[in-house]
């Protein structure tokens, strides 16, 4: 046998079926599935629930420049089909999550995204960078959903400018992959997206949840103390597949596709509409296993429609009648 006929890890991918690697920028996953931010902790929360070496790419919970305590309880809602939250991005703090989390991530092979998140355009590159060439952070994700503190408190994801001006301080900080996390609270998303792309993302990933709010008509007063909060969960699918296939078409980066994704057809369809990778995020506090359970089912789907390779499928969305 002529010694260059295969390299084992070729073999690997023949013998085990199709093969399910995507590639966000530079970053490559040995699978499209993540988890998302602020559902699954530092992961070692999870440890014992799934196996983490299974994953994509884990995407921890996000980070401030200082630590936070996040808003006063009631934090949490059950609502029709999904959840609310105003935890208030409680966090650690960049120090202490550099000092603390990343001795365990980094033990992991699964690539560790870190969530950043500023008051402040400062604060971001700040924040990016502490964390660039700290070894075992293969990329940064920033979250824009934030209030800028200096501009009244509108949050950065809802004007391209200022969305603009957090990509453009995090890429001069730092050069990890830099991934721009979408809010969907605007009118025009794809107006945000090519904003971030010209100012320099590798990837964007969207979407962070939708603004809402619950009332309990008994007391007659919210049902968070913080009044309003994020909706998440299969709840908002339908507006997040939306928004990937919309960015999808509009920009030539990679996009992640993020919002109720439940199931291995959740993920598929996010897929076909044009993402490279998804996250799983409110799935994870009802059922663990569900990123896990996501893998072997995409590989399941590719099988069954007699696909060798996952990257085929992205973006192979059949808009037409025919
Ligand atoms: C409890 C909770 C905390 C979250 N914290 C963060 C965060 O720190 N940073 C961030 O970018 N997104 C955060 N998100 C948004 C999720 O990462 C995700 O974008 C959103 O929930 C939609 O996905 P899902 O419907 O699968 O949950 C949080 C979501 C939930 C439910």
């Amino acid at each position: 046998m002529k010694e260059d006929y295969m390299n084992p890890a070729e073999e690997i991918v023949l013998c085990t079926g199709p093969d399910v690697r995507v590639q966000i920028g530079s970053l490559a996953l040995r699978n499209p599935v993540m988890t998302a931010s602020g559902t699954f902790g530092y992961a070692r929360e999870f440890e014992n629930l799934v196996d983490l070496e299974r994953l994509g790419a884990i995407v921890v919970k996000g980070i401030s420049l200082q630590p936070k305590p996040g808003n006063p309880p009631p934090r949490v809602v059950e609502t029709a089909c999904g959840m609310l939250n105003a935890i208030g991005l409680e966090n650690v703090g960049v120090d202490r999550f550099i000092a603390g989390k990343m001795k365990y991530l980094r033990s992991l092979t699964t690539p560790v995204v870190v969530n950043i998140l500023g008051d402040s355009v400062e604060e971001y590159g700040e924040i990016a960078r502490r964390l660039d060439g700290v070894e075992g952070v293969a990329a940064l994700e920033v979250n824009i959903s934030c209030p800028n503190v200096k501009k009244g408190g509108v949050a950065f994801g809802t004007m391209p400018e200022m969305a603009a001006r957090v990509t453009e301080a995090v890429r001069e900080a730092s050069g990890l992959p830099l991934i721009v996390k979408l809010s969907p609270n605007v009118t025009d998303i794809v107006l945000m997206a090519k904003a971030v792309e010209e100012a320099g993302a590798d990837a964007v990933s969207l979407i962070n949840t939708l603004i809402g709010m619950a009332i309990d008509p008994m007391s007659r007063k919210p049902r968070l103390a913080n009044v309003i909060g994020g909706l998440s969960g299969p709840a908002i699918k339908p507006v997040a597949l939306r928004m990937v296939w919309q960015v999808a078409q509009a920009v030539a980066l990679p996009v992640i596709g993020i919002g109720g994704i439940t199931t291995a057809d959740d993920a598929v369809e996010f897929m076909l509409a044009g993402a490279s990778a998804i996250q799983v995020g409110t799935a994870n506090f009802y059922d663990p296993s569900a990123a896990e359970n996501i893998v072997q089912g995409i590989t399941g789907y590719l099988q069954q429609q007699g696909e060798d390779r996952l990257v085929d499928i992205i973006g192979t969305l059949k808009t037409g009648m025919a």
